[in-house]
């Protein structure tokens, strides 16, 4: 129904990040948030609709099919606020389920203005929900939600599509300690995290056959030709996506087809890649659903209950805030 977008925070600082990450010394890396621009996130939609990719669609049938039935394991009077919203096709099922019941107001916290005004052209007609969006990184999006609380209305916070896999697991843990803290007790985070599947099946996920993941992870090294000056060649870097056994995650790294330099004028910095040196760009944790509930616990919440996809190994986790 109506919208609104609460004043944008300050932006990272993307040629920081980027002078760092390549000049530390040993293995370059790159954060992984840097990788959603415009194109980025219309390419990781691609993605998402890819037969090798079943994550999104796993966490979209769970919340399609099990809505109402979370909804109702939750005290009425939510305020809803949702971490990394995208373009929140998948949160509509948990919105309507919430609307039968009372008027609802939807916060969805996003860095990306785009992926915000999708979130709300895609969500903005549902009727007896209102739209507040908030232009911030995660926790301070989150504190300026919950901020907006009435007396005796309680949080559902959304964390969906395994955006904690993006975290170190020790920083997933710390991460969700600090949303903890924002919340009161009874208050609700819903948790959505891909789980451990077999080798081939995880390894297509992010090899898929016609290169949109490639495109995906290369886009970063456009980003940084398009938005710092950087001269970088895409045709001397290959996409590559290995599986790290004792982490249990899945790394996305670019290789490094000869050896080179590439000069990034507005990072002030030349960089060497010496031939089959990598830049790490992303990591993707994979979980136990049993690791859910003892995480939960050590961080100020219990596990109420778990739905799992069978298709693709996917939970969603509905922690209560103790
Ligand atoms: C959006 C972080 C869940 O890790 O699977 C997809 C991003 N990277 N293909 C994931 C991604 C490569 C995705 N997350």
């Amino acid at each position: 129904m109506d919208t609104a977008v609460v004043a944008q925070y300050s932006k990272s600082d993307f040629a920081g990040d980027v002078r760092a990450g390549l000049l530390r010394p040993g293995q370059k890396e790159l954060p992984s948030k840097y990788l959603y621009d415009e194109v980025g996130s219309a390419l990781f939609e691609a993605i998402s609709v890819l037969p090798e990719y079943g994550l999104t669609r796993a966490d979209e049938r769970l919340l399609r099919r099990h809505a109402r039935d979370i909804v109702s394991r939750i005290k009425t009077q939510v305020l809803v606020a949702e971490m990394g919203s995208g373009s929140g096709k998948k949160t509509r099922w948990i919105l309507e389920a919430l609307a039968r019941r009372q008027r609802t107001t939807y916060c969805p916290i996003e860095i990306s203005p785009t992926a915000l005004a999708r979130c709300q052209t895609e969500l903005g007609q549902i009727e007896y929900v209102s739209i507040v969006g908030f232009e911030r990184p995660y926790l301070d999006g989150l504190l300026a939600a919950a901020s907006g609380r009435r007396e005796h209305e309680h949080l559902l916070v959304l964390f969906l599509g395994s955006t904690i896999g993006n975290f170190d697991r020790d920083a997933g843990e710390r991460f969700l300690t600090e949303v903890r803290r924002i919340l009161y007790p009874g208050d609700a985070l819903l948790l959505g995290t891909d789980l451990e599947k077999p080798l081939p099946q995880l390894l297509a996920a992010y090899n898929d056959s016609i290169g949109v993941t490639a495109a995906f992870n290369l886009n970063l090294l456009a980003r940084i030709n398009r938005e710092l000056g950087a001269n970088f060649d895409f045709a001397a870097f290959r996409h590559e996506a290995r599986y790290n056994p004792s982490e249990r995650r899945v790394e996305m790294h670019l290789r490094s087809m000869c050896d080179q330099t590439v000069t990034i004028a507005r990072a002030e910095c030349t960089v060497s890649f010496a031939k089959d040196e990598t830049i790490w760009t992303e990591s993707s944790h994979k979980y136990r659903a049993e690791e859910i509930p003892a995480m939960a616990r050590r961080n100020g919440y219990c596990c109420d209950s778990q739905w799992m996809d069978s298709e693709w190994p996917f939970a969603e986790s509905l922690l209560i805030a103790q």
